[in-house]
């Protein structure tokens, strides 16, 4: 019987750094990490992807929102190690700066931001709610983003744009990431 230890598939630095890969935006990506890196610093710092922002770094306000498999995530309390078998959805994926996502358009054409910080977290979490929500319900809208903090308190231009995204939405069918 062989008494050895399994064999890790990823390759471990002495120092405990671990190379494998991401798919982040339809892209497989190779990082280097520790496996207890978050999610948001690897894209940021190692993938250059700044559409996740840095806010609270604790999971409470929504600004790293990123999509995991479809379903809105908060990308600064996951390990990045953690979803390599999983895809990842940026700001950055979500649409092209000629070809803008529905969300993007709608976030655009009712200005709903002031300082903008908290408005990728919130255009994640509403393309992520209207992929399983097409025709949400006011209610349902406020309840998907009350975990998105905004600072400025905007939050009656973003219920706003969220509503014109789900007429643009169902105007442009296929448009989902
Ligand atoms: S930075 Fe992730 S929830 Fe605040
Ligand atoms: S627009 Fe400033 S935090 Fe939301």
């Amino acid at each position: 019987m062989n008494m050895m230890a399994p064999q890790s598939a990823t390759p471990v630095s002495p120092v405990g750094l671990c190379c494998y890969a991401l798919t982040v935006n339809g892209e497989a990506k190779e990082v280097t990490s520790y496996r207890d890196t978050s999610l948001l610093l690897v894209l940021r710092n190692e993938l250059h992807l700044n559409g996740p922002k840095y806010g609270c770094g604790l999971g409470e306000c929504g600004a790293c929102t990123v999509m995991i498999d479809g379903i809105a995530a908060r990308a600064c309390v996951i390990p990045a190690y953690g979803v390599r078998q999983r895809a990842i959805t940026t700001l950055e994926g979500l649409g092209q700066r000629d070809a803008l996502h529905p969300v993007q358009q709608a976030f655009i054409e009712q200005q709903a931001a002031q300082c903008g910080y908290c408005l990728n977290g919130m255009i994640m979490t509403t393309a992520a709610l209207l992929r399983a929500h097409p025709c949400p319900s006011d209610q349902h809208i406020r309840s998907a983003l009350s975990g998105n903090l905004c600072r400025c308190g905007t939050h009656q231009e973003i219920l706003c744009a969220v509503k014109r995204a789900v007429q643009l939405c169902l105007q442009q069918p296929g448009t989902q990431p």
